[in-house]
């Protein structure tokens, strides 16, 4: 019967198949063990001279890491290897020796292995990262779903900026038009929620970001849901939610991985709500009395967020930035039109953003004024501005940038390593 590493616990006792490749071997003589790995796991698999005969043994001496084997064998509860079981194996199938593999369990550097990253993705470091990133995403979507978001995808090439004009990609479409990949897709998000209510896209954005920070892809996948009859105070409480919800879901079901990652749960587990609501304004007093030079009216810099998220043991919600640095869709707010009705996340230990929202503006004559100050091209807009023309409420969404977000939660410090093939300014191989 073939199992898989993962539920190898329901085997106990029971002979088995797994199939999958040598991730490491060590010998003494009349034993070989072997780590075998699935996809699903990694598990030590003991073979003698004995249980497999001569010519089997002989060829296991010789094989190489990443050979792909399957190999048969009973599974026996062992309290000191790794996952509490190992493998006594009968017999083993070789279907593929490899050749000498590049990836060696010394230290190589960041860029040998991102050259490698095709390969780089078998290291038990990496799978466990990949494997949050499956469970957050999982998480994201079921928390949605079950809260009457509908999913709604939106376009990847599109006729404008949505983001600010400075980070766009032009491409090619066709002769005589240039389509720019889109930085989010909130404003259909906002035509969607006219005619769904609630609704959420999922999927790849692009900001041609020549910032080489830790915290920039050009290509990175968002979540952005959207709410019609929505106000900033229930985006906020959107937001807080989902985030309490894709923590708590991956310390129930990936706490194996966070082990490998060594990451300290200690500080996942007082990711609960409610979180600070700190206004811009407070924010900017907490950077001036740590002596940063932070000046009001300014966007907060990455060494300011990382000084903002020090001061708190879950993550904050900012809101209120002054317009001047927001977006166009930004709705001011009515009591101080100087800020926005808007509101970033910050992750705790110096992570920085994780979420950036808040409500849109619903008027249209105040919609036609933002685009012209902001050097727009009205026509591209006219069917933005239709949803000012037909029924406008108030609402408003959130982005979340998920590989911020299992950056943070897997305890990593670079962004590269919480997607499997990261697009950066100097990176676009393999
Ligand atoms: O704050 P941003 O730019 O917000 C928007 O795009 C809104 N239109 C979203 C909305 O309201 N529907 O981006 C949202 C999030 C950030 O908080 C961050 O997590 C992530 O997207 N993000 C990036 N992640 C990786 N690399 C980049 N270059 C990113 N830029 C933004
Ligand atoms: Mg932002």
């Amino acid at each position: 019967m073939i199992a898989y590493v993962e539920e190898i616990a329901r085997f106990e006792g029971q002979e088995i198949t797994i199939r999958g490749w040598l991730h490491n071997r060590r010998s003494s003589g009349k034993i070989h063990f072997l780590t075998v790995r699935d996809g699903t796991g990694f598990i030590q698999c003991v073979m003698s001279r004995k249980a497999v005969g001569e010519e089997i043994f002989e060829s296991a001496g010789h094989l190489s890491q990443e050979s792909a084997v399957i190999v048969h064998g009973a599974v026996r509860a062992d309290a000191r290897a790794p996952g509490g079981y190992e493998i006594d194996v009968t017999n083993l199938e070789i279907v593929s020796p490899a050749q000498p593999y590049p990836i060696t369990p010394k230290e190589h550097g960041v860029d040998y292995l991102m050259d490698r990253r095709h390969l780089w993705i078998r290291a038990p470091r990496q799978q466990a990262i990949l494997r949050i990133r499956h469970e957050v995403i999982d998480a994201v979507r079921d928390f949605l779903n079950s809260r009457h978001f509908v999913l709604a995808d939106t376009p990847i090439f599109t006729p404008a900026a949505c983001e600010g004009t400075t980070t766009l990609f032009p491409v090619q479409y066709f002769d005589d038009t240039t389509a720019f990949l889109t930085q989010s897709g909130q404003l259909y998000n906002e035509a969607n929620a006219m005619a769904l209510g609630r609704v959420y896209c999922f999927g790849p954005t692009f900001r041609a970001e020549k910032s080489k920070t830790r915290r920039h892809l050009t290509e990175f996948w968002m979540v952005e849901p959207e709410m019609a009859y929505a106000t900033l105070d229930d985006v906020m409480t959107l937001a807080e939610g989902l985030v309490v919800s894709v923590v708590e879901r991956v310390l129930e079901k990936r706490q194996n991985e966070l082990k490998v990652l060594e990451r300290d749960t200690g500080k996942l587990e007082r990711v609960k709500g409610p979180f600070p609501r700190v206004s811009y304004d407070e924010a900017a007093e907490i950077l001036k009395k740590k002596g940063l030079p932070f000046e009001w009216g300014g966007d907060f810099g990455a060494p300011d967020e990382t000084a903002l998220s020090e001061e708190f043991d879950r993550p904050i919600l900012v809101h209120r930035y002054p317009s001047a640095v927001k977006a166009f869709y930004m709705k001011p707010d009515p009591m101080r039109p100087e800020v926005a009705l808007c509101v970033d996340m910050l992750a705790p230990e110096g992570y920085g953003e994780i979420i950036g929202g808040g409500q849109r503006i619903e008027d249209y004559d105040l919609l036609v004024q933002r685009i012209k100050e902001h050097g727009l091209p009205q026509e591209a807009f006219e069917w933005y501005l239709d949803l000012r023309r037909y029924g406008s409420v108030p609402h408003g969404g959130f982005g979340m940038g998920i590989e911020r977000v299992v950056t943070w939660i897997c305890g990593i410090d670079h962004l590269r390593e919480a997607i499997p093939y990261p697009r950066m300014l100097y990176r676009m191989y393999p």
